[in-house]
């Protein structure tokens, strides 16, 4: 082989090496292009654009990588968090906190001997789930877990089908810090307090922290007569608790598998670090076999299964999946 050849060929496979990583550079871009159009971005400077597009190139490899390597149960997908990281994430689209201040009346936990389960439950197919909300930059998850699982049991003991305020809860509820954080015990003792939650129209959601107005506050719907915990790390109790009604249930919500979430039973990448709160609201069993919880969350219907997720149950681990077993609590009407 003549030198002149060999150096041809090198130069060739540079060439081709340097064109296709311009070739994946360009179509990011233009997936960028596309995703900030879908979801209406405006960055202020074109120095915060790249800034964000730095992020949103980093999201979007893993997002390719795990749906290539095709080995996992669930889909990702890029939705409209993929220019953030995680700690932004974390700091405004999560807000699962427990403060000093007590909580729970110590209580039995009624379903304790409850021996009938049926073996799937999906309360949206029995009228007692409301549709799938929005917090959107308010760290206030707590407040949309707590008002899913009222609206529940106000739905399946009363029949009225009706969405109820997290605002009232974000701005009147003690203890708990509105937009930074809350825990879903608290906003219970304060419907019980305040004898009851207004509806979803009376109080609208702003997403940003406000002072309580009382006159508003006054204005209530649904009243619940006290709450209790479901026993912690014990997925058969959260069944019999799930079995009766939609039950809060804290979990970690940050792992980008968990943000990127869009089909699938989900089984990880996550931990046990509780820092979200969502509802659950039924179980079932997939068509291969997997177990998994309905959950309900509250970021949009572009997220997971039409704003929802199915997590995988029952894999022996005390604490649950992402600790969906650590932290339940449900309101009694
Ligand atoms: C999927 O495959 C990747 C790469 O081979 C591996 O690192 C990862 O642990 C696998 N994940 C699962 C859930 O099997
Ligand atoms: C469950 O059964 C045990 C034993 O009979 C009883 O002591 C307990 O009070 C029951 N729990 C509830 C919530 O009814
Ligand atoms: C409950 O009300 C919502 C609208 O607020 C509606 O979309 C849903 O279909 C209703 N469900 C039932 C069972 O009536």
């Amino acid at each position: 082989m003549s030198c002149k050849f060999i150096f041809l060929l090198i130069l060739q496979t540079f060439i081709y090496q340097a064109m296709s990583r311009t070739l994946l550079e360009d179509s990011i871009v233009g997936r960028y292009q596309q995703w900030i159009a879908k979801y209406g971005r405006n960055y202020e400077d074109d120095a915060e654009k790249e800034k964000r597009f730095k992020i949103f190139k980093d999201n979007v490899e893993y997002i390719d990588k795990v749906n290539n390597e095709g080995n996992r149960t669930y889909k990702l997908s890029v939705n409209e968090f993929a220019d953030l990281t995680t700690e932004e994430f974390i700091a405004t689209r999560t807000g699962y906190k427990i403060s000093s201040q007590p909580t729970s009346p110590k209580t039995t936990f009624r379903y304790e001997n409850l021996t009938e389960i049926p073996m799937t439950m999906d309360w949206r197919e029995k009228g007692a789930v409301t549709p799938i909300k929005n917090q959107g930059r308010c760290g206030c998850c707590w407040a949309f877990s707590a008002v899913a699982a009222v609206e529940g049991v106000t739905q399946i003991n009363s029949g009225n089908n009706i969405s109820l305020s997290e605002q009232q809860l974000v701005d009147c509820v003690e203890g708990s810090n509105g937009c930074n954080g809350g825990f879903m015990d608290y906003a219970y003792a304060y419907i019980i307090q305040n004898q009851g939650l207004g509806t979803e129209e009376n109080y609208p959601y702003r997403a940003m922290d406000g002072t309580c107005d009382q006159q508003m506050a006054f204005n209530v719907v649904a009243r619940i007569s006290s709450y209790e915990d479901v026993p912690s790390n014990n997925e058969e109790a959260l069944l019999q608790a799930v079995a009766n009604h939609p039950v809060s249930v804290g979990i970690e919500g940050s792992s980008r598998d968990f943000m990127y979430y869009t089909s699938g039973v989900f089984t990880g990448e996550c931990g046990t670090n509780l820092n979200h709160a969502v509802t659950a609201i039924g179980y079932g069993m997939s068509d291969d076999g997997t177990k998994y919880w309905l959950i309900k969350n509250s970021w949009g219907t572009t997220w997971g299964e039409s704003g929802y997720m199915r997590i995988q149950r029952d894999t022996g681990a005390p604490q649950g999946v992402c600790g969906i077993a650590m932290k339940p609590s449900y309101p009694v009407a």
